[in-house]
């Protein structure tokens, strides 16, 4: 049976995940702002793409608190205060984070929503920490290749890497210093399995 919304836990942790989500967009886009400074693009786009899905889940949990429409929501919570400016500090941060929200904070928000009765807010919250866990993945990976000095390096020499302002393609295992078609500085390339709607495959 469901609880009075009003009344709920649950009405509280829609407002902590809306603010969590909210922060995570903007921490996100703040880094991408940093590695654009640093002519990291594959970086900055990948920022920019994880922030733009935390938007959404915001805005997820915001429809789902519609049953508290014109009452305030006082809540009390920890954030992270993660103001870095180094790349590897940002992507090791960011993965942290990722994976607090998919193996403690979300999986307790929809175990209580199921407990009180609300099992949209439960399934969101279930569904949303395994999108979480995809980001956390994203983020060491790029956290990994970053620490390893392989964003622009592969072991394999037939490595594809597109640059991401024209859509040239090199083949090697670096990409080269600069597109030599529209001449955009190597941060702009990434591996191509890492481009979205896109194949190596036309590519002889
Ligand atoms: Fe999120
Ligand atoms: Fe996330």
């Amino acid at each position: 049976m469901q609880m009075n919304y009003n009344e709920s836990q649950t009405r509280k942790n829609l407002m902590r995940a809306f603010a969590g989500e909210c922060q995570s967009r903007q921490r996100y886009y703040q880094a991408a702002l940093i590695a654009q400074q640093q002519k990291l693009i594959g970086l900055e786009r990948m920022f920019r793409f994880t922030a733009e899905q935390e938007e959404r889940h915001a805005m997820v949990f915001w429809k789902l608190m519609k049953a508290g429409s014109g009452s305030t929501v006082d809540i009390s919570a920890g954030f992270p205060a993660d103001v870095f400016d180094e790349i590897q500090q940002l992507l090791d941060a960011s993965a942290n984070e990722e994976d607090k929200e998919f193996s403690k904070v979300y999986p307790d928000f929809a175990r209580i929503a199921r407990e009180e009765g609300f099992t949209e807010a439960a399934e969101k919250f279930s569904m949303i920490a395994e999108i979480e866990n995809i980001h956390r993945a994203r983020f060491q990976y790029y956290a990994g290749l970053y620490k390893a000095d392989m964003l622009f390096r592969s072991n394999d020499t037939e490595q594809c890497w597109m640059c991401l302002n024209c859509g040239h393609i090199h083949k090697g295992s670096e990409p080269p210093a600069e597109c030599p078609v529209c001449s955009s500085a190597r941060g702009y390339f990434i591996r191509e399995e890492e481009a979205a709607f896109t194949s190596c495959d036309v590519v002889g």
